[in-house]
């Protein structure tokens, strides 16, 4: 099998999936480094339900049998030709700006239908190599629901770009108490790199700091990505939006659902020229949450 790609926890491979007799399709397979509790996979399975299209499309999970301690548990999903938006950002040559907002307002879709549903699912680990791109250039969110089963895999390998790079402040305390703002940041921080696409040196956030600087500066300092060459690219209003999505009160974050808006403009049939439309610029009172949220999600949640 041809591998793809490699992360924190697990390692993936193009593989066939055998629909019928006939229909044989490509899919994504996921190689789980460690061994998964029987919670885990229990969880994962419920992943199977959902569906959307700015989503990737989870198939399934290879469960090993009881009584082998040494078969690796395997996550099945669509497989998307472009992959990550992390390297698409870096091996294409940047797209109208139209299409750099599609990008946005997708992530933003994936992740409202998220949020939507019952009990909400919080991602709590969105940045560009989670946003993948599909052959026709759809953008769709993955590894959600994985948030519990990283968080107890989480050994002595780590990805190459540390996810607190994207991470909302509020995670970092030993018992954080959070929701789904904390994606809203985390794909501010996806939109500032989508909206580097036209410098020269594609960055993602505080790339030149360690840990701790970020624990210091961002955490206690407030200290954000420049936003200077993307006010004078795109104009204030988008600078103004990635401000509120970061803002260190999660309170003061739009949520996604607070109306994903169409101001209209040329080119576009979706989202917006004008990126303050792709999300709403209003922060809506949602009604407290389910206290049975999702397990996976929220692990250090009200579960
Ligand atoms: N369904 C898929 N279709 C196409 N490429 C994929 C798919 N799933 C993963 N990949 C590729 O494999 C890479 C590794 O994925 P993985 O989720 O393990 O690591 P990561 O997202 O870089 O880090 P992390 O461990 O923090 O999630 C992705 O960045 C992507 O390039
Ligand atoms: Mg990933």
């Amino acid at each position: 099998m041809d591998k793809i790609g490699s992360g924190g926890f697990k390692d993936v491979y193009v593989g066939k999936y055998q629909i019928t007799k006939k229909t044989r399709k490509r899919v994504a397979i996921a190689d789980i480094r460690d061994q998964l509790s029987e919670m885990d996979i229990k969880e994962l399975t419920l992943l199977r339900d959902l569906s959307h299209e700015n989503i990737v499309r989870f198939i399934g999970v290879c469960i090993p049998p009881p009584e082998s301690r040494t078969t690796p548990c395997m996550i099945v999903s669509e497989l998307c030709a472009n992959g990550d938006l992390y390297d698409y950002i870096r091996n294409t040559s940047p797209p109208r700006d139209d299409e750099i907002f599609r990008i946005m307002l997708e992530t933003a879709r994936g992740l409202e239908y998220l949020h939507l549903r019952s009990p909400a699912i919080i991602h709590r680990d969105v940045k560009s190599t989670n946003v993948l791109i599909t052959r026709n250039k759809t953008a769709k969110i993955n590894d959600f629901g994985l948030a519990r089963v990283r968080h107890s895999k989480r050994g002595a390998i780590k990805s190459l770009v540390g996810t607190v790079n994207w991470q909302a402040v509020e995670l970092w305390t030993p018992k954080p108490n959070y929701d789904e703002k904390v994606d809203v940041w985390s794909a501010a921080m996806t939109f500032w790199e989508v909206l580097q696409w036209h410098q020269h040196e594609k960055k993602y956030p505080f790339q030149d700091m360690n840990e701790h600087q970020i624990y210091q500066d961002v955490g206690q300092k407030g200290l954000r990505p420049p936003t200077v060459s993307i006010r004078r690219h795109y104009g204030l209003e988008i600078v103004e939006l990635l401000n509120r999505m970061w803002d260190q009160n999660p309170k003061e974050r739009p949520t996604h659902d607070a109306g994903l808006r169409r101001t209209g403009g040329p080119g576009c049939h979706e989202a917006s020229t004008k990126p303050a439309g792709v999300l709403g610029t209003q922060c809506t009172p949602k009604p407290d949450r389910d206290p049975e949220c999702f397990p996976l999600a929220a692990e250090q949640g009200p579960t």
